[in-house]
């Protein structure tokens, strides 16, 4: 783009994943390629199995392409790096730790240790409005504030890229508006690079600067549908004439490869 510096952050070159079952090999990912820019926020939608999940774990380095590589900033992915960090749907929080001691945890990864931990620690949960649950136990949190815990500690863990997979999935309406409006706030202010995996399109149009549609599977990209909605968005984003433009189109995207799936 004239004018614009463009930083490389993640590069997906011509992936294709098969797996391995007792049915015989099952393809989950065929040829993609996709360029993430630093501070670019994706989102990903698509039928359930066209290997969304795949996807991201590759890029985490939580799994191997069968062909093809991945890159981060230039480098071949070969496993997971403090680089990238991991929301996944169900509350990854260590059971036995502490919420603010579950924070901490991602800071002393950092090298940061002590008072000091102890001070960001708070810090990171005030953003996510927990700082008077500090002391408590996950067990004793509802589902959205667990979600907020492990969104805390990804953020306090500053990797570069976000994978967030299906991080609001599992949550009432409510918490889940609240906790993207939260996201929204604070990529606004830090510009992480965030690659995102939804199944609600709504949620997907309100954050992302590109919404990448899957096809059924085997997983490819069918189409990447710009945002260009100004940030600051809030949930009145939604009511735009825009907003329900992209909402019809991605829709009868996403809604052709749902029937292919059953099919
Ligand atoms: N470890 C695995 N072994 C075998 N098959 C898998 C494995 N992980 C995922 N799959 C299959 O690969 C396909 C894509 O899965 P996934 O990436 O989880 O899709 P999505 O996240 O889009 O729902 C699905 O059919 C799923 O059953
Ligand atoms: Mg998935």
């Amino acid at each position: 783009m004239a004018g614009e510096a463009r930083n490389l952050k993640v590069r997906i070159d011509h992936v294709s994943k098969v797996y391995e079952t007792r049915n015989g090999p099952m393809e989950a990912l065929r040829d993609v390629s996709l360029d993430i820019y630093e501070n670019e926020f994706i989102c990903v939608v698509g039928p359930s199995g066209c290997g969304k999940s795949t996807l991201l774990n590759i890029i985490a380095g939580l799994q191997a392409p069968t062909s093809g590589k991945a890159y981060c900033s230039g480098h071949e992915i070969t496993g997971t790096g403090t680089e990238r960090g991991v929301v996944f749907q169900q509350y990854a929080l260590f059971p036995w730790l502490t919420v603010k001691k579950n924070v901490i945890f991602a800071l002393n990864m950092r090298g940061i240790k002590g008072e000091q931990a102890d001070k960001m620690a708070l810090e990171y949960l005030c953003k996510v409005d927990l700082e008077k649950f500090a002391d408590h136990f996950p067990k004793e949190l509802s589902g959205g504030m667990k979600q907020r815990v492990a969104i805390a500690r990804a953020y306090a863990a500053d990797p570069q890229v976000l994978l967030m997979d299906e991080p609001f999935g599992a949550l009432d309406a409510q918490t889940r508006t609240q906790l993207q409006s939260e996201l929204l706030e604070t990529w606004e202010k830090d510009q992480k690079t965030c690659f995102f995996i939804t199944h609600d399109v709504d949620e997907a149009i309100l954050l992302a600067q590109k919404v990448i549609i899957m096809s059924a599977r085997p997983g490819r990209i069918k189409e990447i549908v710009p945002v260009d909605i100004p940030y600051p968005r809030n949930q009145e984003t939604k009511l735009t004439p825009e907003f329900m433009q992209l909402r019809n189109h991605i829709w009868e995207q996403v809604y052709k490869e749902y029937l292919e799936v059953r099919k």
